[in-house]
């Protein structure tokens, strides 16, 4: 099984994705999530059976909706199960956006007017992201063994997705298959520089309003102190209108 620029960029988040899996929380919530984009997207297959004239599209669409459907169910009743076995009942926190994205691609599925080769680039690319991305966390939860088989099952169906694409991409436009690719190689890259930078940009916002709040308020702070130390207690004349009386109406 080959794995992408994104497969990479995991393995590299290896550390990561090992820190969030260990956690028991984070478990429930990854496979919860997981399982609502993994919804998500059989629904959108479904639509795309529906849409697409080609025959063997048709069939290939509508088995890979019940494919995607299954996985959903099974990561679902997986986190269900771990939640009911959580001994200490809190709320699951919202997911830090800095984390790697729960979709690996598919979430970004729109169909509309695409033609099939855009659909089948695009799915190629979430699929091959997928395969790598299952992989990665079969291995990081290798102690709780219900949990890996799910992601072995899953992952199994997502490289047939993946190679299964591939072909049929391959059949329908044998002239521009890598050019599709390419370009939908590139979308995605943009899809992701624009999640990066929108987590880095969340990072940086907490920085500096950090650094304004230790660094620049704390001499504000001291000179309103200091002036207040000097004021005298009670009331006082304004210099300006020493003679002015504290009881009349003018
Ligand atoms: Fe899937
Ligand atoms: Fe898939």
């Amino acid at each position: 099984m080959g794995v992408g620029p994104s497969g990479r960029v995991d393995r590299l988040l290896w550390v990561v994705h090992r820190w969030i899996w260990d956690d028991p929380d984070r478990r429930v919530r990854k496979l919860l999530s997981f399982a609502e984009v993994e919804t998500d997207g059989g629904r959108d297959l479904l639509r795309a059976a529906e849409v697409t004239a080609d025959p063997l599209l048709r069939r290939l669409y509508l088995a890979h909706a019940i494919d995607e459907l299954h996985h959903g169910d099974l990561l679902r009743q997986r986190g269900a199960a771990l939640l009911r076995t959580r001994t200490q009942r809190t709320a699951l926190a919202a997911p830090s956006r800095w984390l790697p994205s729960d979709g690996h691609g598919i979430d970004d599925l729109r169909i509309g007017d695409e033609p099939d080769e855009s659909l089948l680039a695009f799915l190629h690319l979430a699929e091959k992201s997928a395969a790598g991305r299952f992989s990665i966390y079969r291995e990081v939860v290798g102690d709780d063994t219900l949990t890996r088989a799910v992601f072995e099952e899953i992952l199994h169906d997502e490289v047939f997705h993946m190679n299964y694409t591939y072909t049929q991409l391959a059949r329908i436009a044998p002239g521009s298959y890598r050019r599709r690719l390419w370009r939908a190689r590139a979308g995605r890259l943009w899809k992701q520089y624009l999640r990066l930078s929108s987590a880095f940009a969340g990072v940086i916002g907490t920085i500096m309003l950090t650094v304004v709040y230790f660094i620049l308020l704390p001499p504000f702070a001291w000179l309103a102190k200091r002036a207040e130390r000097r004021e005298k207690a009670g009331w006082a004349l304004h210099p300006s209108e020493p003679n002015e009386s504290l009881t009349g109406q003018y």
